[in-house]
């Protein structure tokens, strides 16, 4: 493998996602819960959450086969071949195993060996976090094309006893394949961690003697995330329009992570951006986390909707306490 150089620019040359077959509604779940004596209804959850409907995987569907599936069709979009990838970077919080790396298992499962592989954990906020350092290497010229992944499957780590968690998460992966490029690209990023939140969105069992220690579930306190995240998904877009030299204005569409609408339509409005600039696939997906905003984009692209030369704002907010965006001109 030659040494590749380094570039002025990294930019997304395809794009692909995955949902795994079982869609599940609202009543679907509903009907479900009411089963276990567990009370919840559609009109709560689309009232609450804008969520309609969530994808979940088969038990035998890995982590890493989802992703596999979104990489493929991200590499077919880009019109290259898994062979010529130098740099996997993943992000998940629902690996296929405590080690090795999901990244690596998708670079096997894609026949390719020698590149980097590794996984980024910064759960909702991972794809952007992925994206940045993808960015960065690219740039530095320790890769030329990147496979940058946020795949999930956080039915795996539902307390479905627990209404108020259960409802709001699905299945997905999403991935794009980013290249080194003399015309931008990715204008601007920006991440942010504040550990002492760590407790507000947790999953807090952990590996020891050969056995789960601790709680192996997701919980999380609603509205202090929601708080928090309202606030900084402000601040962090209008820190990177800044560093791009970009206004509000320019931006044409916004793909924040898929948690909550209205947290989504605060953002817009805060940002002063009209509702059809956002793009909005919480209805259908619930909260995918890491995989949330490449599958968006996908199907953003897909539709018709994102085109090229078009200035996209990623926004990822979540557990850690993280958050992050990045600019780009798609
Ligand atoms: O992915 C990382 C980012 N995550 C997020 O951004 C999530 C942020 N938080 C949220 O989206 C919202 O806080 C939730 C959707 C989680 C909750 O919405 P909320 O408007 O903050 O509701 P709440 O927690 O204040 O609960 C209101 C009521 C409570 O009943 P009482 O105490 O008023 O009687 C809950 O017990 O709704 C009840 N409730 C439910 N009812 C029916 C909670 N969950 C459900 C449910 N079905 N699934």
């Amino acid at each position: 493998m030659t040494s590749p150089l380094p570039a002025s620019y990294s930019r997304i040359s395809g794009t692909g996602s995955f949902l795994p077959p079982q869609r599940v509604t609202n009543a679907d779940l509903a009907a479900q819960l009411g089963a276990k004596g567990v009370e919840t209804s559609d009109d709560w959850i689309v009232a609450r959450t804008g969520i309609r409907a969530r994808h979940f995987a088969a038990p035998d569907m890995p982590c890493s086969d989802l992703a596999v599936e979104a990489s493929r069709q991200a590499l077919a979009s880009a019109g290259i071949d898994a062979s010529q990838i130098d740099l996997i970077i993943l992000a998940t919080s629902t690996p296929d195993m405590v080690f090795p790396s999901t990244a690596c298992i998708v670079q096997r499962k894609l026949g390719i060996q020698g590149c980097a592989a590794f996984d980024v954990q910064a759960v909702c906020s991972g794809f952007v976090y992925a994206l940045t350092v993808a960015d960065s290497m690219i740039r530095t010229g320790a890769a030329r094309k990147a496979l940058v992944i946020g795949a999930e499957v956080f039915s795996r780590i539902l307390d479905f006893t627990d209404r108020t968690t259960c409802v709001l998460f699905g299945d997905g992966a999403g991935a794009v394949v980013l290249e080194a490029s003399d015309t931008p690209g990715l204008l601007a990023t920006e991440l942010h961690a504040d550990g002492r939140y760590a407790e507000i969105l947790c999953t807090p069992g952990a590996m020891s003697g050969g056995q789960v220690m601790g709680l192996p579930f997701l919980k999380m306190d609603g509205q202090a995330v929601f708080k928090l995240a309202v606030g900084v998904l402000e601040d962090v877009a209008r820190s990177v329009l800044d560093k791009a030299g970009r206004t509000e204005a320019d931006i044409d569409w916004l793909i924040p992570h898929q948690a909550n609408i209205r947290i989504m339509h605060g953002t817009a409005k805060k940002l002063k951006l009209s509702l059809d600039k956002l793009v909005v696939t919480v209805d259908e997906h619930g909260n995918t986390s890491a995989a949330s905003i490449p599958l968006a984009l996908d199907v953003a692209v897909r539709a018709g909707s994102v085109k090229r030369g078009d200035t996209v704002m990623l926004e990822g907010v979540g557990g850690g306490f993280t958050w992050g965006a990045v600019l780009l001109d798609f």
